[in-house]
């Protein structure tokens, strides 16, 4: 290839690279307080309290609930989304539901789950999905202490 021919061949894959989409990540986080315990139903207390120990018992977390949407600009507005949009969707979905609520028994989208993070990370996932633009939800990802946290979608 003469080095015209490898220049200009150059010059189009970086002008196809600037053209591609840009995917960008934005993300809302809300709180809420709950109370819960982890417990089955099915099992005896005893067996619950071998199998998740304090947990059992009846406690309260401040909730933290952070969810990502990826998308392309939206070069009249310069967002991907409006996050008004999303905390709106995030409050009438999730919030107004269980804020103030014992998940085990208020939340009739919570029923036969055992209200472990990693459920609620599932069905807060559930709740908000069909309020987006298909294939923008990136992430949800639920605090329920400042240690602990699990999340749908992100790298995984
Ligand atoms: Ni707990």
């Amino acid at each position: 290839m003469a080095h015209s021919d490898l220049s200009q061949a150059t010059s189009a894959a970086v002008n196809g690279a600037a053209a591609a989409p840009t995917t960008i990540l934005v993300s809302r986080r809300e709180s809420f307080n709950a109370a819960h315990q982890l417990s089955d139903p099915r099992l005896s207390h005893e067996e619950n309290e071998r199998l998740f120990g304090k947990c059992a018992r009846l406690h309260g977390h401040n909730y933290v609930l952070e969810v990502v949407v990826g998308g392309q600009l939206d070069s009249s507005t310069g967002y991907v989304l409006d996050l008004k949009r999303l905390a709106e969707i995030i409050e009438r979905r999730v919030i107004r539901d269980v804020d103030h609520s014992n998940l085990n028994t208020d939340v009739p989208w919570l029923q036969g789950r055992i209200p472990t993070a990693e459920n609620l990370a599932l069905a807060c996932w559930e709740r908000i999905v069909p309020e987006l633009p298909q294939g923008s939800l990136r992430s949800v990802r639920v605090w329920e202490t400042d240690k602990n946290w699990a999340e749908v979608g992100g790298h995984g």
